[in-house]
């Protein structure tokens, strides 16, 4: 597949760059940035010296519809919405990494972004980029909306219950994320003298993943699912852990969570239940998802309240983001979905 890829020097640009540079199936067409147009890739990913030897372009896109199969969009809140339509009337299929295409109301656009979507009537046309829900949809569609970060841990963590009737009404996500989920874009809350050290809570309430979240746990539930989300900025640079706590009348064991999390998931290649009774790993850890696309998922059940939690670890910038992109990818061309991706974590990290 010839593909290219617009927002090629943000973290998930980069990202993207590394998987696919040894991707079997994949040519490398053309790469944008338009503060470094001319620039050799390493100059920005330096990770990547010797590894492509290719030159950030800018972002024309009827150039790269042109050379392109595929193209994955990197690109901030706002943008994709504007030149996704161009590429799909030229036939190439749009990834697109940015919120732009998540949700399916068009007014939950304005809710929680603030913003009037500029092409309501793509939004059915979509389909959530989550291969563990939406693989069969994933086959056949033209363009793919990526899931945020924090809204695949969450999601993925909280998916077989919400099939198995366990979420009433309300479920609590508590989210933690590293300083690589604010992309590579500078602030002042991400200067090293104010993000080092912290646990600072970001979003307590209000963060725009809670309709995405909603959006997916209603479907598996058949029923309107309420998410209270709170996030907050923790000290590390990848990694997202959630711990989500939802209260039940139901009497259940540990074995009985073993059975529900074994059968939604299945032979899932990317999901790792982790419940153990020894070592310092028992539950899900991020430090152990660094640069794979693995999503661990645990779970536990606390009788002093009825009340289930359960947890995932991911790396926001792969399975949280580019390899979601790479594994949808690999199903609409109908490859292995594991190809390019099969990647353990580093450990020590
Ligand atoms: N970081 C994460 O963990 C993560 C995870 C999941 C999803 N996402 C989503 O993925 C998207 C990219 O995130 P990121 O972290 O990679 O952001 P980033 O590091 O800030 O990179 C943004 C990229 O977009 C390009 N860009 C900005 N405005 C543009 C425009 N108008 N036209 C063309 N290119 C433009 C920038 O390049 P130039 O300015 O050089 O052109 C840059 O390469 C966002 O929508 C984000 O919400 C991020």
């Amino acid at each position: 597949m010839k593909v290219s890829i617009i927002g090629g020097s943000g973290f998930t640009g980069g990202e993207l760059l590394r998987i696919l540079a040894t991707h079997p199936n994949v040519e490398i067409k053309m790469v944008t940035s338009r503060r470094y147009v001319g620039d050799y890739v390493h100059r920005v990913h330096p990770n990547l010296r010797g590894i492509l030897d290719i030159q950030f372009t800018n972002p024309s896109t009827s150039k790269i519809a042109e050379e392109s199969d595929v193209v994955f969009l990197c690109t901030p809140v706002g943008v994709s919405a504007n030149i996704a339509p161009e590429f799909l009337e030229s036939g190439v299929k749009v990834v697109d990494l940015s919120p732009d295409f998540r949700l399916k109301n068009p007014g939950e656009y304005e809710r929680w972004y603030g913003w009037k979507h500029p092409r309501p009537e793509l939004l059915e046309k979509a389909v959530y980029g989550l291969p563990e829900l939406h693989r069969e949809e994933i086959r056949k569609a033209d363009l793919v909306a990526c899931p945020g970060c924090m809204s695949t841990a969450a999601i993925l963590a909280m998916a077989p219950l919400a099939k198995t009737g366990f979420i009433k009404q309300s479920i609590v996500v508590d989210a933690m994320i590293g300083s690589s989920g604010a992309g590579a874009t500078p602030s002042l809350a991400s200067i090293h003298a104010e993000r080092y050290g912290v646990i600072r809570p970001y979003k307590p309430i209000g963060h725009r993943h809670t309709s995405e979240i909603e959006q997916e746990l209603s479907l598996l539930a058949g029923e309107d699912v309420k998410v209270a989300f709170s996030a907050s900025s923790v000290n590390i640079v990848r990694g997202i852990l959630v711990v989500c706590h939802c209260f039940t009348e139901k009497t259940v064991t540990v074995r009985d969570l073993w059975k529900i999390y074994r059968q939604f998931y299945g032979n899932e290649p990317f999901i790792r239940l982790v419940r153990d009774v020894r070592g310092i790993f028992r539950y899900p850890d991020p430090k152990l998802t660094v640069g794979s696309n693995f999503c661990d998922v645990g779970f536990e059940f606390d009788p002093h309240t009825n009340r289930i939690v359960a947890l995932a670890a991911i790396d926001n910038l792969v399975k949280g983001a580019v390899g979601n992109a790479v594994q949808s990818l690999n199903i609409i061309y109908g490859l292995d979905e594991k190809t390019g991706l099969m990647y353990p974590g580093i450990h020590p990290v």
